[in-house]
């Protein structure tokens, strides 16, 4: 539980205001998938859209990777008020310089962009980061042409690290938040 006092609701990792972070299950593939084959939401990732059996491999490797062994990782974002599933939000490793950062990582679908929505999701994630995870800091890696991906990051605080980090998935500036005092 990151925001308020009473218990979140089932199966949630973190619940916000208007906001439910829960697991993904092979069940959200078709949501997962429909998010995933759109080229706006996808204009900043190296491999582009991807298809419904593409969709599938990377559901199954945050289940029964990223959830089994890093207890985290992109969690499907439920909007309270309909239940609907908006995006996709976590935490993802990352080797980098040998060392493991935690990447605060934000998609959501167009119909939900600009209503604040990705800011308060990767808030209630870096509490939650913070809250359970043994890390100083926490990075959010950004195409140096999106605006809005680098407009979150530093609403959540995060000030530029890197600039022109450059690895397999092209190049990046990157953001971090430190672990408060
Ligand atoms: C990045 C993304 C998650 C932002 O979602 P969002 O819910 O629209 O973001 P927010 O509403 O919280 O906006 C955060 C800030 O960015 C600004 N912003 C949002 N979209 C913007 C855009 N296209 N261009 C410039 N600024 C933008 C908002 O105005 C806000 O700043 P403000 O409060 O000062 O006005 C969304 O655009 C998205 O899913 N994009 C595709 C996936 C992606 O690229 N993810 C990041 C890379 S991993």
């Amino acid at each position: 539980m990151v925001n308020g006092e009473s218990e979140p609701v089932g199966g949630a990792v973190i619940e916000t205001e208007r906001l439910v972070l829960r697991d993904l299950t092979i069940e959200d593939l078709d949501e997962l998938a429909a998010l995933y084959a759109d080229p706006r939401v996808r204009q900043y990732f190296p491999d582009g859209t991807l298809t419904r059996g593409q969709t599938l491999k990377e559901l199954e490797w945050i289940i029964n990777v990223y959830y089994v062994t890093y207890g985290y990782g992109l969690w499907a974002v439920i909007l309270k008020e309909s239940g609907e599933l908006v995006g996709r939000c976590g935490l993802l490793p990352w080797e980098i310089d040998g060392r493991t950062e935690v990447e605060v990582a934000y998609l959501l679908g167009t119909r939900w962009w600009g209503r604040g929505l990705a800011t308060e999701a990767a808030i209630g994630i870096v509490e939650f980061a913070f809250g359970t995870l043994p890390v100083d800091r926490l990075i959010a890696m950004v195409d140096p042409l999106n605006e809005a991906s680098r407009n979150v990051a530093t609403k959540v605080g995060m000030r530029l690290l890197w600039m022109g980090y450059v690895d397999d998935e092209g190049v990046s500036d990157v953001y971090a938040i430190e672990r408060p005092a």
